[in-house]
């Protein structure tokens, strides 16, 4: 099956492939608002230990996986489960993998179609002259628009399919390579910016002075599911690009480098997002049009704002596409295992999650006040469930199959880091990481 002959081209490829599905709205546009919803400081030290604690060795986990299987992700469970002597149902996991994915490309396709709004209206030169309520209301009106939304779905969804279809390793390698420096460069530019602001010392002091007394069950629940969801770590979709990955490459090594480097994307924007509301009066628990509403005026004093604001939104909407890619690959994989061709399976798979796509489009007209579970609208519930529940428990049982069901010599060698590094990974894995997600499921769940 070409599939698994299918190779990044060098160690670099491989980090940057990794690093462009973990860098994208998660860190720009979902990192800010629910850091905004969460209290800021309390959820931010919440969420970066999660990273450590879990987010990590989970990841290195679900790469060992896919590289030790070499197949799509029901493919190699299930047949390294059989070779172990356990049983081949655990291949069921890359298909709650694959439904895990397809919720949230869902929502991902929409918001990224409102980056691409907001490119052609930076591009326009429409946010010049204009302050954070007057952006507002500006996007308050597309929302209410969904033939425009859904015109901006269409396109951004189109985009990714024709990548995967074409097979993931060509397609991104070159634009990653670009990409990555060009997004840090821009965001650094941009927290310097900021520091000559007034908002950003209360920034600062609200990101970085936590008050442990605000730890509750849904702050930890909303950090635990971020750390997973912002390093693509707990649906499977690591583990088809683990698939790929050269052999005598370290992965704990790479892992911690793309972790890293995540973050970091992550604290410069919100540094950049947060000085803007403080200066500007506004609330940090405004929501999923946070980043929205303050982007642009976070640039509008910068000389030549409206150039910078463009560069800013073609780069958030290639990071936004590098991640799409990734989310995409364990459907298409997966139909391909089954014996669809790629071409056909991406069709598939795009066509689906278009239709399901457009309920979220729908949520800020038609269908706003249509709740069909736990009082949440439908981009409610595929923003909040698939991230901070499936995520975790696939999470969960993705690490309790490479520490546990994996013979030790398996994951010893998948994961390339020497007797000690072993020993380390499989420990943290089995006493810290496992226990800590289940306990933190429960009680949210409680
Ligand atoms: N990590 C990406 C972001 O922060 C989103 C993403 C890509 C993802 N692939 C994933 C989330 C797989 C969960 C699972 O934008």
């Amino acid at each position: 099956m070409n599939e698994t002959l299918e190779r990044w081209s060098s160690r670099r490829a491989f980090i940057l492939a990794v690093t462009g599905a973990a860098v994208g709205l998660g860190n720009i546009w979902r990192f800010p608002y629910i850091t905004g919803e969460n209290g800021g400081a309390v959820f931010l030290l919440l969420y970066v230990a999660f990273v450590a604690l879990l987010g990590l060795p989970v990841m290195m986990a679900e790469i060992l996986i896919g590289r030790a299987g070499r197949r799509s992700p029901m493919q190699s469970l299930g047949h390294l489960a059989a070779r172990a002597g356990h049983s081949r149902h655990w291949r069921w996991l890359g298909l709650f993998g694959a439904f895990t994915v397809f919720c949230i490309l869902s929502f991902y396709s929409v918001v990224s179609g409102w980056s691409i709004e907001f490119l052609i209206s930076a591009i326009n030169g429409d946010f010049v002259g204009q302050d954070a309520a007057q952006v507002g209301a500006g996007f308050d009106a597309f929302l209410a628009d969904p033939w425009r939304m859904t015109f901006n779905h269409t396109l951004f969804l189109a985009m990714t399919m024709l990548v995967v279809a074409a097979g993931v390793t060509k397609g991104l390698e070159r634009l990653n390579n670009l990409l990555m420096p060009l997004l840090y460069l821009l965001l650094l530019v941009l927290a310097g910016h900021a520091a000559t602001t007034d908002g950003f010392g209360p920034a600062l002091a609200w990101l970085f002075t936590p008050d442990l007394s605000a730890v509750t069950p849904t702050v930890l629940i909303a950090a635990m599911g971020h750390a997973f969801f912002t390093l693509a770590v707990g649906a499977c979709a690591l583990m088809a690009y683990g698939a790929y990955m050269p052999d005598h490459q370290s992965l704990p090594r790479a892992a911690v480098g793309v972790a890293v480097l995540d973050i970091t994307v992550a604290l410069l924007a919100g540094i950049a997002i947060f000085s803007v509301v403080f200066a500007q009066g506004l609330d940090p628990a405004e929501g999923p049009g946070l980043m929205f509403v303050t982007l642009p005026v976070a640039f509008a004093d910068l000389p030549f704002g409206a150039f910078w604001l463009s560069l800013f939104f073609l780069l958030l909407l290639l990071a936004t596409w590098t991640s799409s890619i990734n989310l995409a690959e364990p459907m298409v994989a997966t139909l391909q295992g089954w014996g669809l061709r790629r071409g056909r399976a991406a069709a598939v798979v795009g066509v689906t999650v278009w239709l399901v796509g457009l309920l979220s489009v729908l949520s800020f007209s038609s269908l706003a006040d249509v709740k069909p579970l736990f009082g949440m609208n439908v981009f409610a519930l595929v923003t909040t469930i698939p991230p901070e529940v499936f995520l975790p428990v696939g999470g969960a049982l993705i690490a309790v199959f490479a520490a546990w069901v994996l013979p030790e010599a398996v994951s010893r060698h998948a994961l390339d880091a020497g007797p000690v590094g072993f020993r380390m990974w499989r420990t943290t894995v089995r006493w810290v990481s496992i226990p800590l997600t289940l306990v933190v499921l429960i009680s949210g769940l409680i």
